[in-house]
């Protein structure tokens, strides 16, 4: 991004990156996510793209009530000969560029081909902490073939840290050999509800606890790629 510091014309020297939201369960958060993260970073100057893959088009559903609080958006749904370097095309020009994908192996392994960061939501539940393997063990698979720069990280999602369940998520899930974020989105109605009228919760009460999530995962992400661009070690 060029940046008018003290006079002169600066070129940030942070690489773009390619994030995909993945997963092999539905409902995990991946669109909730994507939107959120996507809105945030635009919201603070990042050229950011957000493409949908799910062919239910819901963040691209997203987008339309949004207007211009969207970032550009595209729909690109499912998976098609040449998707791989359309989204490499597509991310370059972008400081950020998200893609929300469906419950499909095939998207999964397309995006675990392109993506600088696989994240994976897991909301507090067995099933979703399974599921959760799965889509880490796929993404650590298809880095070992073809795709050495990723990084995949596991995010608790739509936790209630009041309850058993949601507190010891992150631990439940290191437990099971997962790289976990550091930080975690809390399980708030402020997501759904700003959704519903083509908002996020971060833009709806920039100082909201549901913002300062959204915030903390995006700074979380951009430390990631941060440590990529200064060490080109990749691995968690
Ligand atoms: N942090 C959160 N707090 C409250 N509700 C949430 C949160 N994250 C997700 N949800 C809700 O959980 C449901 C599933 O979220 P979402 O649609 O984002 O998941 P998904 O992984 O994209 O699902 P799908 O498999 O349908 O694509 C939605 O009703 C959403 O509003
Ligand atoms: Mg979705």
């Amino acid at each position: 991004m060029r940046q008018k510091l003290d006079g002169i014309d600066r070129i940030d020297t942070v690489p773009p990156m390619l994030l995909a939201l993945a997963g092999l369960k539905g409902g995990t958060g991946r669109t909730t996510l994507a939107v959120a993260l996507a809105a945030e970073a635009r919201a603070r100057g990042r050229r950011t793209l957000l493409v949908d893959l799910d062919p239910r088009g819901d963040a691209h559903a997203w987008s339309l009530g949004a207007g211009s609080l969207a970032p550009t958006t595209l729909r690109l749904p499912g998976v098609a000969p040449g998707q791989a370097e359309r989204l490499r095309g597509l991310a370059y020009g972008h400081d950020l560029t998200v893609i929300d994908t469906p419950t499909d192996p095939d998207a999964l392994a397309l995006v675990a081909e392109v993506a600088e960061l696989m994240l994976v939501p897991c909301r507090p539940s067995p099933m979703d902490a399974w599921a959760a393997v799965d889509t880490v063990e796929t993404c650590v698979c298809a880095r070992s073939l073809a795709n050495f720069r990723m990084q995949v990280a596991v995010v608790p999602n739509a936790v209630d840290p009041r309850t058993t369940i949601g507190a010891a998520l992150p631990n439940d899930l290191r437990a099971l050999g997962l790289p976990v974020l550091a930080c975690s989105v809390a399980r708030r109605v402020a997501h759904p509800e700003a959704m519903a009228h083509g908002s996020t919760a971060s833009l709806d009460a920039p100082a909201g606890p549901a913002a300062r999530d959204i915030n903390e995962l995006l700074e979380a992400i951009e430390a990631l790629r941060t440590r990529y661009s200064d060490s080109h070690q990749l691995r968690h």
